[in-house]
């Protein structure tokens, strides 16, 4: 059975086709306070697969909520998906006084679940902060299957964090060049990146990264790539939070096209996880 967060409901479904279980129905609401309300209806199976990504703190809430739904209709092993794991990017303090937040999300989550399975999180440390079994799901290779055919393509990491990720894309493209920018992040919303000497002038350019947030990370780096000469840039990345107006500064840059997953269901998640999650299952 695959219970779903209201977060995942497109993946659930896509993962529920993929294994042949079945897809439990869940209603989400409100109580007269704010407070969330969840019911998980036909609980009769012994195992359930949860299905949630925590892209907000209301999100985290609903997870505890439906594990513990499940626990009180006697499941006896859960397993959870998290195909975004929200605060995995503050994986350690970086401030005297800060708190370890993944490590904290990661305690609580642990307390309704036998298994958890996250896709590509920022760091695989994260893994580590669970009191139960946690493993990373890799679904890089699958963000080639929307490029069309590529001029010369040139695979390129905006960072050094991300060559590995551009690594994969260019292997399971099955041809081209990787190459990674040297970034340098001011603020939260600000970044310089420095391009490598390789030439881009005259060809398809696909950036890969994780996770795009704000879109500055991507739009510098395709303003840079234009202005050098690229054919076409093309953006690919595992979790498109997007936030804000990071579509409009990707697209102001120039973008060709934008390829994310369905890890963060938006309009541009061309590529689903599910076929990855479920190998992983
Ligand atoms: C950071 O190292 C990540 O891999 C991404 O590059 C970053 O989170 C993107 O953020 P933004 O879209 O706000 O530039």
């Amino acid at each position: 059975m695959i219970v779903t967060g209201s977060t995942s409901q497109s993946l659930a479904a896509s993962l529920a086709a993929e294994t042949g279980e079945r897809l439990a129905s869940v209603s989400f609401d409100r109580f007269p306070d704010g407070e969330q309300q969840v019911q998980v209806g036909d609980v009769d199976d012994d195992h359930a697969i949860v299905v949630a990504s925590t892209v907000s703190d209301r999100s985290h809430i609903e997870l505890l909520q439906l594990q513990d739904a499940l626990a009180e209709a006697g499941v006896d092993e859960v397993t959870t998906v998290l195909p975004y794991m929200g605060y995995a990017r503050q994986e350690r303090a970086f401030e005297p006084g800060e708190p370890v937040s993944a490590r904290a999300m990661a305690r609580a989550i642990s307390t309704g679940t036998d298994r958890v399975l996250t896709v590509n999180p920022h760091e695989d440390v994260v893994c580590e902060f669970f009191d139960v079994p946690a493993e990373t799901v890799d679904a890089a290779g699958l963000l080639a299957e929307p490029l069309g055919t590529l001029d010369d393509p040139l695979f390129l990491a905006p960072d050094a964090g991300a060559i590995s990720l551009a690594e994969t894309v260019c292997d399971a493209y099955g041809e081209g060049d990787t190459d990674h920018f040297e970034k340098t992040r001011h603020s939260g919303t600000e970044v310089s990146v420095e391009p490598s000497d390789t030439s881009v002038d005259g060809r398809c350019v696909v950036l890969v990264d994780d996770i795009i947030t704000t879109g500055t990370t991507m739009s510098e780096s395709i303003a840079v790539l234009n202005e050098r000469g690229a054919s076409a840039v093309y953006v690919t990345c595992i979790h498109p939070m997007l936030v804000r107006n990071a579509h409009l500064k990707l697209a102001r840059a120039g973008v060709e096209a934008i390829y994310g997953t369905d890890t963060i269901e938006q309009p541009v998640s061309a590529v689903s996880v599910a076929p990855a999650i479920a190998d992983a299952l």
